[in-house]
């Protein structure tokens, strides 16, 4: 590489890095892995030492994390929170351990403390008369940002801290993590919720802890374990592993697999061991800390600008890998959410063989211009199923398949929708999808639905399960037996089930259309459908323009309910429904006043203004002066010319009591 490609490129470099720094640290959305951003970076620091002239204070490689959200408030660190170097091998390792020994003077091993290096975020604590009084992220190193609420709201950070003779002042530092049950479990019910998804534990943490609803953090079962003491107003022992000790027993949380020991030798087995046992592990790690474990020789040792002389990360091996995607196929969720999973020409990544991915969204396939037929680089990003990186794309042009959503469900064969702006699409046959019908089942007995009580979903599911019901029309359906059959069902039970079910059939027009579970009809949808339609039957001929005239529908409202409506399927049930004896009144209308009206004179009973107000509550308009179109002037006492208008124009004119007796009848409040 010429001088001039190699000065080009460490432009190039920082600019990356900076903007990948910014996408992982500001806004929790990577959007390359961890792997190829260390790769990057070490590029970045191998041309920096080739090129000593070039240096600048403003690479990234001078700075620690990413700039501070704007919204949270800040905190300036008393001392600062800085980064670690890595290393990548066993030779970098030594390297580290031989420049220790130089430093220090000596040739002897040194007492090692390895941790394992937890993928989280790093956050300072602090304590006073034993007592929580803040909580920092690291921002730039120098100044972070208050996130006290949300940390104070997590079990794994105590209010008090433990013990007799507390140090007044205590500043503990250590990471917050999401573990992985909680990652899995929350990604899940984003993707099916149509929420954003996180790419990794460490960003899902991240997200969680910089809301400012303080209690989402531990809703998310985030958890910060203790990595070192920064500040302390009572003296330490001299040792990282005694400190740790002390932190356990004030009550903190600290990694397992700790270890201390002699030399790089003993770092380099406890190395192997933890990498061992890091798929074990409810928690994501990305390598082993080694730090110098004597605080004196720490401090002989002291700091560089990013990080200290006397620790360093050795990560681990990026799991990376490379294979073939054969298919994509849809699997469609509970809520009729379509997810496309990718079918990969069998390979090992860490040790277990996948042939699977899970690809989240048609947007992802877009943005990494996946097709079948593509190499593509397969990576484990805290998650057991490992994710595709991006497409390789070295596949013969020809032999690249586009991937499409599919437009019918590939269970039921209903229309797949995907309204404008939203990220997820569905199956629309919510009532017969068999992937949806318990989640149908479940919602069509809710109480605000036909509200059949006792009939959980642990009954429906058993039910479904014996093959029993198959709809929501099949639970009116339902005989005693069939109950009875089921384990723990008692007599009385399927009795009080029984009576339940029978009286759930006398409902109302608004439940029955709720209980359907049209997407994005909720309660009050329901509500606004059956005033503005007051029969089932003309809502399902209702076309988009009619539904866009209800208060509240948009088109995507719109859009859902027209395309239920129309499924064959969806109206058998609904058939089955009224043919088994589910039932409503006709709805009450609420009289409405058509037409204009005019106001003139003064009111006793109210101001001319009130009068407007009602007027419009009903429906009606209020114009300024009378026409040939006037429905009626409504006249107070001295009235204007607007009388003489109306008499000449034939329109109708009421005294105050007329207008009193409407407004009553119309069902105003007065
Ligand atoms: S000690 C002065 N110990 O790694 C060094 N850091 O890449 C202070 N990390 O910012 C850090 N596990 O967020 C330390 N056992 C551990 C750690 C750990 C994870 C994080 C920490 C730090 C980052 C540097």
């Amino acid at each position: 590489m010429s001088a001039a490609d190699a000065q080009a490129r460490l432009i190039e470099l920082r600019r990356e890095l900076a903007k990948h720094a910014y996408l992982y640290h500001s806004l929790d959305a990577p959007v390359i892995s961890d792997g190829e951003y260390d790769a990057l970076w070490r590029e970045l620091l191998e041309l920096e030492r080739q090129y000593p002239q070039w240096r600048d204070a403003q690479s990234p490689s001078q700075n620690v994390g990413a700039a501070v959200r704007q919204d949270l408030a800040t905190v300036a660190h008393q001392t600062p929170m800085l980064s670690l170097d890595n290393v990548f091998s066993v030779d970098e390792f030594r390297a580290f351990d031989l420049r220790v020994r130089e430093r220090l003077g000596r040739s002897g091993d040194i007492h090692y403390i390895c941790e394992p290096k937890l993928d989280g975020l790093a956050i300072s604590l602090h304590y006073r008369g034993g007592r929580f009084l803040m909580a920092a992220t690291r921002g730039d190193g120098v100044v972070g940002e208050d996130v006290s609420a949300s940390l104070a709201a997590l079990a794994s950070v105590p209010a008090q801290l433990q013990g007799e003779e507390l140090p007044h002042e205590l500043e503990v530092r250590g990471e917050v993590l999401m573990p992985r049950a909680a990652f899995l479990r929350w990604n899940e019910q984003a993707q099916e919720e149509g929420r954003r998804v996180f790419a990794n534990p460490r960003n899902a943490a991240a997200g969680s802890v910089r809301q400012l609803d303080a209690a989402i953090a531990a809703e998310r079962g985030l958890e910060f374990f203790a990595y070192a003491i920064a500040r302390c107003s009572a003296p330490l022992p001299d040792s990282q592993h005694a400190q740790l000790e002390l932190c356990r027993r004030w009550g903190f949380q600290r990694a397992a697999h700790i270890a201390q020991g002699e030399g790089a030798a003993f770092c380099e087995q406890h190395y192997a061991a933890l990498l061992a046992a890091r798929d074990g592990l409810p928690y994501e790690i990305d390598g082993m800390v080694v730090k110098v474990d004597a605080l004196s020789e720490q401090q002989v040792l002291g700091m560089m600008t990013r990080a200290p002389r006397w620790a360093v990360a050795w990560k681990f091996p990026a799991v990376e890998v490379e294979t073939q995607l054969l298919a994509v196929d849809w699997q469609v969720g509970r809520t009729g959410a379509l997810t496309p999973v990718a079918h990969l020409q069998p390979v090992s990544v860490g040790g277990v063989t996948v042939s699977r991915a899970s690809l989240h969204n048609i947007d992802e396939i877009r943005r990494m211009d996946l097709h079948v037929g593509d190499q593509v680089l397969l990576y484990r990003a805290g998650d057991v199923i490992p994710k595709i990186a991006r497409s390789l794309s070295q596949a013969v042009p020809a032999q690249r398949l586009p991937i499409t959503l599919p437009e019918s469900c590939p269970v039921c064969g209903a229309p797949v929708l995907r309204p404008v702006g939203e990220v997820v699409a569905r199956c629309s046959g919510g009532l017969y999808c068999p992937a949806q019908r318990l989640e149908a089942l479940t919602h069509f007995v809710s109480r605000k639905a036909m509200a059949i009580e006792g009939l959980g979903e642990k009954w429906l599911a058993l039910l479904v399960e014996q093959g029993k019901i198959r709809h929501a029309a099949d639970i009116y359906r339902l005989q005693r037996d069939s109950l009875l059959a089921l384990d723990r069902m008692g007599d009385k039970l399927a009795d009080k089930l029984l009576a339940a079910i029978a009286a759930s059939k006398a409902t109302t027009l608004p439940r029955f259309l709720y209980a359907l579970g049209i997407r994005s009809v909720g309660e009050s949808t329901a509500r606004d459908l059956a005033m503005s339609f007051m029969s089932l039957d003309a809502l399902m001929q209702a076309r988009e323009e009619a539904l866009l005239r209800v208060p509240d529908i948009g088109p995507v409202t719109a859009q859902w309910i027209v395309s239920f409506f129309s499924q064959p399927h969806h109206r058998e049930i609904i058939d089955e429904l009224l043919a088994v004896g589910v039932h409503w009144p006709q709805p009450q209308a609420q009289q409405t006043l058509a037409g204009t009206y005019v106001i003139t004179g003064t009111l006793q009973s109210m101001s001319r203004e009130q009068a407007r107000e009602h007027l419009l509550r009903l429906g009606a308009r209020v114009a300024g002066s009378v026409s040939a179109k006037t429905a009626a002037l409504i006249c107070g006492e001295s009235p204007g010319s607007k009388k003489t208008q109306a008499e000449r124009l034939g329109v109708a004119i009421w005294d105050e009591d007329t207008f009193l007796q409407l407004l009553r009848q119309s069902g105003a409040s007065l």
